[in-house]
C-alpha cells in the first residue's frame, strides 16, 4: 500500500489548560480531497499549524508521502512539497500579480540566488507564472498591482501563490470566507480543477463547497474529532446535524 500523502498520528496540542488538539489521527491519500469542518474553536487552524510546521505537538506524528517531519520546521515540511495557502495580509501589495507569482515560485526555488539572477527578467518563469494566473482565474489581472484587486481575486491570487512554489499536498484554511456567493462559486470552480497531483486538505464552513469538492469529511469538536466520513455520511450524521450544521442553519 502506498503511504498517504499527509497524514496527522494522535496530535496533541495545549495552551496552558486548553487542549486545543486532542488525538487527532487523519490520512489523506495521493491526490485526494479531505474537508475540515468544526464550530469555531474547534481547533482546525491549530490542526493546520501542526501539520504545516508553524506549531510543534506536545504529543503525535506528522508524514508527508510516509516521512516523518514532526521535527521538520514549516521551510522543511515546505521543501517536501507542502504548502500552505498565504494568510492574506501576507501578499505582496505592492507588486503586480506576475511580479508576485514570479517572486514566490524564485523564493521555492532557492531565496535569495534567485533575485540576484533578476527572475523577473526571466521569460520562462514568466510564462509559469502567467500559467498559474490563467490556472486561479487571473489572467487578465497579470499587470494590476496584488493589494488592488478584489477581494475574491485577492485570495484567488493566495491560492495561485502557494501553487506558484508546486506544492504536492495544499493546506487551504476557509478559502472561501468572506466571498459573495459569485465569488464562492469561483472559487469552487478553481479548487474543482486542480490536478490530482495535488493532495488537498480544506477547512472549510460552506456546506456546499465541503459536499462539492471532498471524498472525506473530517469533524473536529473541542479539539477532538468527533466523526470522518464521506460527505453522505456527514449529512446524515446526527450528531453532526446537532452539533454544527442545526447550528448553522437556525
Ligand atoms: N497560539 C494560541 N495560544 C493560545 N490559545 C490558542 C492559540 N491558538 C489557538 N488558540 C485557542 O485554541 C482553540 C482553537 O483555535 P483554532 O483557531 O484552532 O480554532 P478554529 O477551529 O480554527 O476556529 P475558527 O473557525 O474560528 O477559525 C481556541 O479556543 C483558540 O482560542
Ligand atoms: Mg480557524
Amino acid at each position: 500500500m502506498t503511504a498517504p500523502a499527509l497524514a496527522a498520528e494522535g496530535l496533541q496540542k495545549s495552551f496552558g489548560a486548553l487542549e486545543a488538539t486532542r488525538s487527532v489521527t487523519l490520512a489523506v491519500p495521493a491526490g485526494g480531497r479531505h474537508a475540515i469542518i468544526g464550530p469555531n474553536g474547534a481547533g482546525k487552524t491549530t490542526l493546520f499549524n501542526l501539520l504545516s510546521g508553524a506549531l510543534m505537538p506536545d504529543a503525535g506524528r506528522v508524514l508527508l508521502g510516509g516521512t516523518d517531519v514532526t521535527r521538520d520546521g514549516p521551510d522543511g515540511r515546505a521543501r517536501r512539497g507542502l504548502a500552505r495557502s498565504f494568510q492574506r495580509n501576507s501578499l505582496f501589495p505592492e507588486m503586480t500579480v506576475a511580479a508576485a507569482l514570479m517572486t514566490a515560485s524564485a523564493i521555492a526555488d532557492g531565496g535569495a540566488a534567485a533575485f540576484w539572477r533578476r527572475f523577473d527578467r526571466d521569460p520562462a518563469r514568466a510564462d509559469a507564472a502567467a500559467a498559474i494566473a490563467a490556472r486561479v482565474g487571473l489572467a487578465d489581472q497579470l499587470g494590476a498591482l496584488s493589494g488592488n484587486l478584489a477581494y475574491g481575486a485577492q485570495r484567488q491570487l493566495e491560492i495561485g501563490l502557494a501553487l506558484a512554489t508546486r506544492p504536492s499536498v495544499l493546506l487551504l484554511d476557509e478559502p472561501t470566507a468572506g466571498m459573495s456567493p459569485e465569488e464562492t462559486r469561483a472559487m469552487l470552480a478553481l479548487l474543482a480543477g486542480l490536478p490530482r497531483t495535488i493532495t488537498i486538505l480544506v477547512i472549510e464552513h460552506d456546506m456546499d463547497v465541503v459536499f462539492d469538492l471532498a471524498e472525506r469529511v473530517t469533524v473536529l469538536d473541542y479539539g477532538a474529532v468527533l466523526l470522518e466520513g464521506t460527505p453522505a455520511d456527514i449529512r446524515t450524521s446526527d450528531v453532526v446535524r446537532r452539533r454544527y450544521l442545526g447550528e448553522r442553519t437556525q
